[in-house]
């Protein structure tokens, strides 16, 4: 028998890239192919790109420029764009950089084993269409080996929103929502080998509709599997926060406290321009209805500071905007032109406005979440254990509103679920102590 081949995957961008990356692992596994910590061992290269913010393929070029020397010393590796990268440059990828020999667009993966095949032939490969197929009916399932205690599914992709600065619905089409009976089977498969929360995945993950009461629907079916301990979903849209999704935080057990939803800004004016299509009172009705069923909720959310035509005081309310909510975390971002999306063509700001910006919120941000997870310490946790912590006998993982959470004591394990008091808050962890 031959020696497996091996796989590099670098996986750039958000949570679905991560959960992607790990199913064509398993698809090129069926092709002979085990996993490599190194792009120098590697058979095959696959860079899994994200194409959301600005200057992404240009460093796509240039991690490509780096495999040159690799190349020229093993004629056989094969190098492939896979991602929102790979769909949106399509064939100018292996124009400008000749030594790529696959390119497959995010909807296409269950062809990856014919592409890889067809390079491995020493011919160009190149996918980007979106196709009827659900590509992950047509990925070979998952195998049946241990692993670690939590997991990312994803259940939808696409977007139909058209938020006026994004490139999703472009690279990642329209939304489709997979099938309920899927996902629930792929999720008990998941549990027998070892998982014990699962984080759906979707570019707008609430308005899943493969179930029949929608995204809560499927929360509550998956609920009912034993041996899942936790639920997570993320990203949402705010309008696609329904009341029976709301109501499943207040009495889903299974469902952690913990929120992404992001409102990109804090004025109406911009939201407007962003056609995010809801306001600021209406974000805040959404919170206060969460609130009221699960008052500790942890909220996090996604911020554009200099988005076109933004004045300092729609800026300022966004600042306020987050005073009024409190996120327990948060990203942000100075925005960015992204070719084909309709802000694109808009008069832009001052990058030195942009970055004042950015500063400010950052600050207010940073400020904001170390207060509230200092003011976790003398409160009890639930722990969920993934891995061994720097120290040794320590172990780390995380609460249910996300925070990582350091413990020392005898005999734990990965998978863990222990009750854990809060001693002491750090720059970016929490330590404490089993009950
Ligand atoms: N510029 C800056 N940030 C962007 N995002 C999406 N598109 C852009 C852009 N053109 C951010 C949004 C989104 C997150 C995933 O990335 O905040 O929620
Ligand atoms: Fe992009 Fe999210 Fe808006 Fe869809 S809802 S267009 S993914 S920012």
């Amino acid at each position: 028998m031959s020696a497996p081949k091996k796989l590099y995957i670098k996986t750039y961008g958000c949570q679905m890239n991560v959960y992607d990356s790990e199913r064509m692992a398993e698809a090129l596994g069926g092709e002979g192919y085990v996993p490599t910590e190194s792009a120098a061992d590697a058979d095959m290269i696959l860079l899994n790109t994200c194409h959301i913010r600005e200057k992404a393929a240009e460093k796509v070029y240039s991690e490509l420029g780096r495999y040159k020397g690799l190349k020229a010393e093993k004629p056989d590796l094969k190098i492939g764009v896979a991602g929102c990268v790979a769909q949106a440059e399509g064939a100018e990828i292996m124009r400008r950089q000749p030594m790529v020999d696959l390119v497959v667009g995010p909807q296409s993966y269950h062809r990856l084993p014919e592409l890889e095949a067809r390079a491995r032939d020493g011919q160009k490969a190149l996918d980007t269409d979106f196709p009827e197929e659900d590509k992950f009916d047509h990925l070979k399932a998952r195998p049946k080996a241990r692993r670690g205690p939590t997991a990312f599914l994803t259940v939808q992709e696409g977007c139909d929103k058209f938020c006026a600065f994004c490139v999703v619905p472009y690279t990642r089409g329209a939304e489709v929502s997979r099938p309920a009976d899927r996902i629930l089977s792929e999720a008990r498969d998941l549990v027998e080998r070892g998982v014990r929360e699962i984080t759906l995945l979707g570019q707008n993950v609430n308005a899943y509709h493969g179930h029949e009461r929608g995204l809560a629907g499927l929360i509550r079916a998956l609920a009912g599997i034993d041996g899942l301990a936790r639920i997570r979903f993320t990203t949402s849209h705010p309008n696609d926060m329904d009341d029976e999704l709301i109501a499943a935080h207040g009495d889903c057990e299974k469902l952690m406290p913990y929120l992404h939803l992001p409102v990109q800004s804090g004025s109406d004016h911009i939201l407007k321009r962003m056609n995010r299509q809801h306001t600021r009172a209406q974000y805040f009705d959404i919170i206060d209805r969460l609130r009221k069923v699960r008052p500790d909720l942890h909220l996090s959310g996604d911020f554009i500071v200099g988005f076109p035509e933004e004045t300092e005081a729609d800026f300022e309310d966004t600042l306020d905007l987050i005073e009024r909510v409190g996120y327990g975390s948060a990203f942000s971002f100075k925005y960015s032109t992204r070719p084909g999306t309709p802000a694109a063509e808009r008069a832009q700001l001052d990058e030195e406005v942009k970055d004042a910006r950015l500063q400010r919120l950052q600050a207010l941000l940073t400020r904001q979440q170390r207060a509230l997870q200092d003011a976790m310490v003398g409160r009890e946790v639930s722990v969920l254990f993934e891995k061994p912590g720097r120290l040794p006998g320590q172990m780390v993982g995380k609460s249910e509103y996300l925070h990582a959470v350091h413990v020392a004591a005898d005999g734990l394990a990965a998978g863990d679920l222990r009750r854990v008091r809060v001693v002491e808050s750090g720059p970016n962890s929490l330590k404490g102590v089993l009950v």
